[in-house]
């Protein structure tokens, strides 16, 4: 018997899909109750072997190991399902789902890079992804440049004929520099390079890669995308033309995304545009409160002006995550930062971001940089959770009294 509701939304999907919002769209995609007894969620299938019916059947899929349900590592249902979800979310027609954002980031990287090719890679990346470029990157032969975040059109003076990919972070995760990411994919594609974004920190929702011009977008599905902490995951977005190279790129790796942390963050998209401006509107009044206080430096907050490229943000944003930085002035030392945030109640201490919860970390920024020195002092990054914001600032304000004594 059919489900009068399913029949609905699968319509409303299938027969006006220009009209439907991309927010729509991103509650149905991937999704088949018709095909599943009517049940919402697709299921999870686990698998290693696939078997296949005759010869001809396996020597096919042999022949196409990119389309439909070949070996596990290539995917299953469950994964297949999540990538039509996040292909959605991107605005690219393809989408492949990796065990980690740092495997996305590898993944996409290696698909471009030869021995003797050349990389423009963002001087405020993320930590590893700059490990990587530094050390295998560079055994395999491949060269890395690290530009300034702000270059802009600029960047083409950087170009070389072996730059093949340059690699855009905006805005950076730690010191959230804002890049100017149409420039750079104008200069890049004279040049015949490829930009590929991480673009994890809007999640897809607030900056539109696909529309920027953007080769290939990046995300750790770890942060928002999954969004409650208990999954590793990474996303690639793309179009037809570099399906191929990348899906090869990910096979020889041998990077397979797990289905159960595939069904956990196809679940966790489906409530990325209810959260999102939850942490927006918490790091924001956070950002204001804190903009305020005499211990502070500056915050470094791409809706603040206080921020590089603050106006490339209102240009380019239609809004911002939970996730920003702020300087203290110089006058404190390491012990009274970390009694100020060793005792936090709700802001507890841990890498990656994105979860429902809060969270702070300090950082130095200044021993990575090399394409311009960092010239601002100790770091405090936040992560705004879905708590209230009001015991959010309590919790802050009993830590700067902590600072202070
Ligand atoms: C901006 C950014 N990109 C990529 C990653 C890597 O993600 P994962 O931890 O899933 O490898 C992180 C993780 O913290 C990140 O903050």
């Amino acid at each position: 018997m059919k489900n009068f509701y399913i029949v609905t939304i699968n319509s409303l999907i299938s027969g006006d899909k220009q009209k439907v919002k991309k927010q729509t769209k991103l509650i149905n995609a991937g999704r088949n109750p018709e095909a599943n007894f009517g049940i919402v969620n697709p299921p999870v299938y686990h698998a290693s072997t696939v078997l296949f019916p005759s010869v001809a059947a396996l020597d096919k899929a042999t022949a196409n190991p990119y389309e439909g349900v070949y070996y596990g590592l290539n995917g299953t249902p469950t994964t297949f399902a999540l990538q039509e979800a996040l292909a959605e979310l991107e605005g690219y027609t393809q989408a492949i789902a990796v065990p980690s954002g740092l495997a996305a980031i590898v993944g996409a990287l290696l698909a471009f890079l030869d021995h003797g090719d050349h990389l423009l890679m963002v001087d405020s990346v993320y930590g590893p992804t700059r490990r990587f470029c530094d050390g295998m990157l560079k055994s395999f032969g491949v060269e890395t440049t690290y530009y300034d975040p702000t270059i802009g059109a600029a960047i083409n003076k950087l170009m070389r004929s072996k730059t093949k990919v340059i690699f855009t972070e905006s805005p950076g995760s730690l010191t959230f520099e804002v890049q100017d990411v149409p420039a750079i994919v104008k200069e890049a594609h004279a040049g015949g390079a490829k930009v590929i974004l991480d673009n994890t920190w809007g999640g897809g929702v607030f900056f539109s890669a696909s529309k920027s011009g953007v080769d290939i977008s990046v995300q750790a599905a770890t942060k928002y995308i999954s969004g409650h902490s208990d999954v590793m995951l990474g996303t690639i977005a793309m179009n037809d033309v570099d399906n191929i190279k990348i899906r090869s790129s990910i096979r020889d790796l041998g990077y397979g995304a797990a289905p159960d942390d595939c069904y956990l963050a196809l679940r966790g998209l489906r409530t990325i545009n209810a959260r999102l401006p939850v942490h927006e509107r918490s790091a924001l009044k956070l950002a204001n409160w804190l903009s305020k206080r005499t211990e502070v430096e500056r915050v470094l907050h791409p809706a603040l002006s206080s921020c590089s490229g603050h106006e490339i943000w209102k240009r380019d944003f239609t809004g911002s995550s939970g996730l920003f930085s702020f300087v203290l002035k110089s006058e404190f030392n390491k012990t009274q930062v970390s009694a100020m945030i060793d005792h936090m109640q709700l802001f507890k201490i841990g890498y990656s971001w994105g979860g429902f919860e809060s969270l702070i970390v300090p950082y130095d920024a200044h021993p990575p940089r090399s394409a311009q020195p960092w010239k601002l002092g100790q770091l405090i990054r936040i992560h705004a959770g879905l708590e209230a914001v009001e015991d959010m600032i309590n919790d802050l304000e009993a830590g700067f009294i902590r600072l202070n004594a």
